[in-house]
């Protein structure tokens, strides 16, 4: 496995000649690897030729008051598994060469990234949209492939592929959850004993909204207010958003169907969590 931080000698060997034609398959994260990044580390393993990883705890996509100098760190943790799921490279660039003096210019996706996430932290997928751009231009992959928890990022991700022409497919992959529900994050590292209990609210509301579909409710009156209430039930529980929107354009809906994203966000303690499900999607 090499280990590369330069721009110029990623993108060197991404380019022909020393390409030879491989197909690259790319997994871009901040790093503090865990089963979700696992399972698409070994995905893109299946897909490409040659395996990159990167890891950048990209300062743009985090707010003023967020968690950018405490985010979770741990490269030999992260190189092990990386190793373990067959990655080639490991791409770690610095923030000053990723941003050098005088950088500029970002990338905005517009209507897609503005509710949910978007209304919560202001500039967040700005930051995103700018840095993938940036890494598929190094990286040059053929195939990228990012998480479904971060739904909203994977929808703004495949726009801007489709409206910038980016030569790259989005894969996007299931939600990994610990044994109990929680869906795996780098962030339940900052939980408590407590607060990991008080976590799994977000998981059961899940699960309750999805039963309700399932037993024919379509009001989202209902369904919020159900949601909701369960997430209340935990004192230490501070909802940020419970939403059901179109799962393809985020637009709000008053009526349910198959295709509807129920999207949380929660504080639990000091740490937001996100979580979603697809009402009509099999799990
Ligand atoms: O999901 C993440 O880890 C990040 O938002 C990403 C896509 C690597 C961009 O910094």
């Amino acid at each position: 496995m090499k280990i590369i931080n330069s721009i110029i000698h990623m993108q060197a060997l991404a380019i022909a000649p020393e390409r030879e034609g491989r197909r690259i398959a790319f997994v871009p994260t901040m790093g503090f690897l865990h089963e979700g990044h696992a399972s698409l580390l070994r995905e893109g393993r299946k897909r490409g030729d040659v395996l990159v990883l990167s890891i950048f705890v990209n300062p743009i996509q985090f707010g003023k008051n967020e968690d950018l100098d405490s985010y979770p760190r741990d490269m030999e943790r992260d190189f092990q598994l990386a190793e373990a799921c067959g990655v080639d490279i490991v791409f770690i660039p610095t923030a000053t060469e990723m941003y050098p003096e005088g950088f500029q210019t970002g990338v905005s996706v517009r209507e897609i990234a503005l509710p949910l996430c978007g209304a919560s932290r202001p500039g967040h997928f700005d930051g995103v949209a700018t840095v993938v751009t940036k890494l598929f231009n190094i990286v040059r992959p053929d195939v990228a492939l990012f998480g479904c928890k971060d739904f909203q990022q994977l929808a703004v991700i495949r726009r801007m592929t489709v409206d910038l022409n980016l030569p790259v497919e989005i894969v996007g992959m299931p939600i990994v959850r610990e044994a109990d529900g929680l869906a795996m994050s780098s962030r339940n590292a900052y939980l408590s004993p407590a607060e990991r209990q008080s976590a799994l609210s977000l998981s059961r509301a899940i699960k309750r909204a999805r039963e309700l579909f399932a037993s024919g409710e379509r009001s989202i009156d209902v369904l919020e207010k159900e949601t909701r209430a369960l997430i209340e039930q935990e004192s230490t529980a501070v909802i940020d958003y419970v939403e059901f929107r179109d799962g393809a354009t985020l637009q709000g809906l008053e009526v349910a169907d198959s295709n509807t994203l129920l999207a949380l966000a929660v504080k639990i303690g000091q740490t937001r969590l996100i979580d979603n499900t697809v009402l009509g999607e099999e799990l």
